[in-house]
């Protein structure tokens, strides 16, 4: 199908998001279409995936455990950031590109953390910038919305919190710390964040602040009912090595498809059989006949 005439062929602009709050009733059908989100780090995926109509990149800082080999993302600086967001920048032109404020970058004071949030939007292309937490990112939410750069939250587990928080667990599975997600979720959006991300939580509460709030919740282990889902996309295709979270779906598994096509080139080369004389060049006939290649023993 032409990308003119594909679902979701048109540019997506933050208002586009908020426009797609699933449990507002004053929208149409159309626009209740659940928000698809995943992340990208580099120029040909981020190409397929705006291709295939995905309506938000993430440069997430899951770049580093996913490409990076870190244990996880608290190492990712925002030069990291930087550099994966510009190659996905030039490989986009439909979706909106979110890149995630990592670990350090926003935790010294809010001018350094603005300062950092602009050079997303000025060196990287970001469209909108992530920021995890929730009450506590009230003031640094507000002033970069004041900035004009769209804020997208992060609450439930945030991952950049695992030191803290001593692992990566469900959150919200007593009464009070469901009610202090949604505290955070309320706080977010009150901040003036234009969507946020319910991460690892009983669908039960994301369902709960799912119909609280005005702006669109983002799932990832929320279950269901969010008004749109986010993935990594390397645990969507079979990429990851490592423990795979039980909210994730493999559509498709490349690790194995990668494995076998590298040994098949292996066996080819030690057999001989690649490269074949019909991916060879050659001469022109004169300049073979004038020099021929000196027969094998
Ligand atoms: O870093 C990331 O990729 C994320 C998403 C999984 C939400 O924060």
């Amino acid at each position: 199908m032409n990308i003119a005439t594909r679902p979701g062929s048109g540019k997506v602009t933050v208002p586009d998001v908020l426009s797609r709050k699933f449990h507002s009733p004053e929208n149409s059908t159309e626009k209740n279409q659940k928000i698809t989100c995943l992340t990208a780090y580099d120029y040909p995926t981020a190409r397929l995936l705006d291709e295939a109509g995905v309506d938000i990149l993430l440069v997430g800082d899951s770049l580093g455990m996913a490409v990076l080999g870190y244990e996880s993302t608290i190492p990712v600086t925002l030069d990291e950031i930087l550099h994966h967001l510009r190659a996905v920048r030039r490989g986009t032109r439909r979706v909106l590109l979110v890149a995630d404020m990592p670990f350090g970058s926003f935790h010294v004071s809010v001018e350094e953390s603005i300062r950092n949030a602009v050079r997303l939007v000025k060196e990287g292309g970001a469209e909108a910038v992530k920021v995890e937490g929730g009450e506590r990112r009230v003031e640094l939410i507000s002033r970069l919305v004041e900035a004009e750069i769209p804020v997208m939250g992060h609450v439930g587990l945030t991952p950049q919190s695992v030191n803290a928080m001593g692992g990566f667990h469900v959150q919200g599975k007593t009464e009070e710390a469901s009610r202090q997600i949604e505290r955070d979720a309320r706080a977010v959006e009150a901040a003036g964040a234009f969507s946020v991300v319910l991460e690892s939580m009983p669908r039960e509460v994301a369902a709960r602040i799912t119909e609280k709030l005005r702006i669109p919740t983002i799932g990832i282990g929320a279950g269901p009912d969010c008004d749109g889902q986010v993935l990594v996309f390397h645990d969507l295709v079979g990429l990851t090595t490592g423990h795979v979270p039980k909210f994730v779906r493999r559509y498709a598994n490349l690790s194995g498809e990668i494995a076998r096509a590298v040994s098949e080139y292996c066996d080819d080369v030690r057999a001989g059989r690649y490269p074949a004389d019909a991916e060879s060049y050659h001469s022109p006939q004169e300049v073979h006949e004038a020099s021929p290649a000196r027969e094998r023993p």
